[in-house]
């Protein structure tokens, strides 16, 4: 294959440089000053805007199976593609769910020729947790534990004593205390305008508590960190244990619960949207490095589905995938996040955290995965413009800055202006455990 060179202010290392990047057979062949491109290169030139390591996602979901009306492979990474994202890792709450080798390959199975940016997998608990390591060990991310799950393990000692006796597993958390949550429905009116008192932060902080009880010094990463109080006890702790890591998402650094007041179930989620002084503290550990990663908990749904009246009918989530880059460059104008911070969270920690392999950084022989953003360009958001099946977003006539614009998987321009260039190229990753 021919080599490419693409121009512009390229990301290197932790901050942008004037450069040229030549791409040759699906790699990043060097990286150069711009006058220094031999003139037999092509080169595409774009000019002031950013070059960044194609975007990764270690906490989406993508739905298929009995689903596929919410989600299927084929339109939740072309939503992912759109929004800058070239590697997107999977969660196994599917119907049914990816807990064992054999869903883990009819999984693969249904991704073939339908997937336009590489996924990995992360298995869920199965009944025997035996099931759901040697998923794992066939390439899986992690083991997924839902708050039913965390409270499951520390209720059945064999459970636990199975799951923790093997050292390499990696767990991801979800931690909110469900015996908490029914107790508050017991108190507070259901409805969906006081989903944050009944998911409330000291719910989080619980299942915070219970996690790290059962699971201390495990290799161990807590996912959408939500509320001020989770966040301190989490970052106390993971100074103190390196395998501790967490993340948080676009959304809870984005909005506050005042969301769920005007667009009602649509900006339902779980953990839910908080206060401000909770969005606050998240903006401060993601700008003192504290974050190890920028999710989006891409959870697509059917607008019927969210339009719901009754409080538990409503499912939570909604998608992100292509109102991330938007919504976070928008915090950077305001100079509410660093954009350093904010880049390192959406590429390098987290493919580094989970040992995804040649990606996440610009540099010699990386996948040439690359993506091109606009950062002032001014514009709205409008759902029904998403390649998500799902068109809805919390996010919706919100007034933004910054787009992609174009996208490279593996040397190829799989996106441009708005549009999907190519067949489906993405590759089904898999993490290698006997490294
Ligand atoms: O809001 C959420 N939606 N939180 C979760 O934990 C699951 C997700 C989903 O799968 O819809
Ligand atoms: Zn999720």
């Amino acid at each position: 294959m021919s080599e490419l060179a693409i121009s512009g202010r390229v990301w290197i290392g932790r901050e942008f440089h004037e450069a040229a990047v030549i791409l040759k057979e699906g790699r990043i062949l060097e990286i150069l000053p711009k006058s220094s491109v031999p003139l037999n290169v092509p080169l595409i030139d774009f000019g002031n805007n950013l070059i960044l390591p194609g975007l990764v996602d270690v906490h989406v979901h993508l739905r298929d199976f009995e689903q596929s009306y919410k989600e299927d492979f084929s339109s939740g990474t072309k939503a992912a593609i759109a929004g800058g994202y070239t590697t997107v890792l999977t969660m196994p709450n599917t119907k049914p769910p990816i807990s064992s080798l054999e869903m883990l390959q009819s999984a693969k199975e249904r991704t073939k020729d339908k997937i336009f940016c590489d996924v990995g997998f992360h298995i869920g608990l199965n009944e025997n947790p035996i099931n759901s390591i040697k998923a794992l060990m066939e390439g899986g991310f992690s083991i997924k534990l839902y708050p039913e799950d965390i409270m499951l393990i520390s209720k059945d000692r064999e459970k636990k004593e199975i799951l923790t006796k093997e050292e390499k597993i990696f767990f991801t958390a979800h931690c909110e205390d469900l015996e908490r949550i029914e107790a508050n429905k017991a108190k507070i009116e259901n409805k969906v305008e006081n989903h944050s008192m009944i998911r409330d932060e000291i719910a989080e902080l619980n299942g915070v508590e219970l996690c790290l009880k059962l699971l201390k010094l495990k290799n161990l990463h807590i996912v959408h960190v939500s509320s001020s109080l989770a966040l301190k006890r989490l970052i106390g702790e993971s100074e103190l244990d390196k395998k501790l890591t967490f993340e948080v998402t676009v959304h809870h650094l984005a909005l506050t619960k005042k969301r769920v007041e005007e667009l009602k179930g649509i900006a339902k989620t779980n953990p839910p949207l908080r206060s401000e002084e909770d969005a606050l503290a998240l903006r401060k550990a993601l700008n003192e490095g504290k974050v190890t990663a920028i999710v989006t908990d891409h959870a697509p749904h059917s607008i019927e589905e969210k339009k719901l009246e009754e409080y538990d009918s409503i499912p939570s989530g909604f998608p992100g995938l292509e109102t991330a880059i938007p919504a976070l460059l928008t915090l950077v104008k305001l100079g509410e996040i660093s954009l350093e911070e904010t880049i390192l969270a959406l590429t390098s920690k987290p493919a580094k955290r989970f040992q995804i392999h040649n990606v996440g950084e610009i540099k010699r022989n990386s996948f040439a995965n690359l993506t091109v953003v606009k950062q002032n360009e001014k514009w709205k958001i409008k759902s029904s413009n998403f390649l998500s099946k799902a068109k809805f977003s919390p996010f919706e006539n919100m007034e933004v800055v910054g787009k992609v614009i174009a996208v490279f998987l593996r040397g190829e321009k799989v996106f441009e202006e708005g549009s999907i260039l190519s067949n489906p190229k993405g590759r089904v990753i898999i993490k290698n455990w006997n490294l």
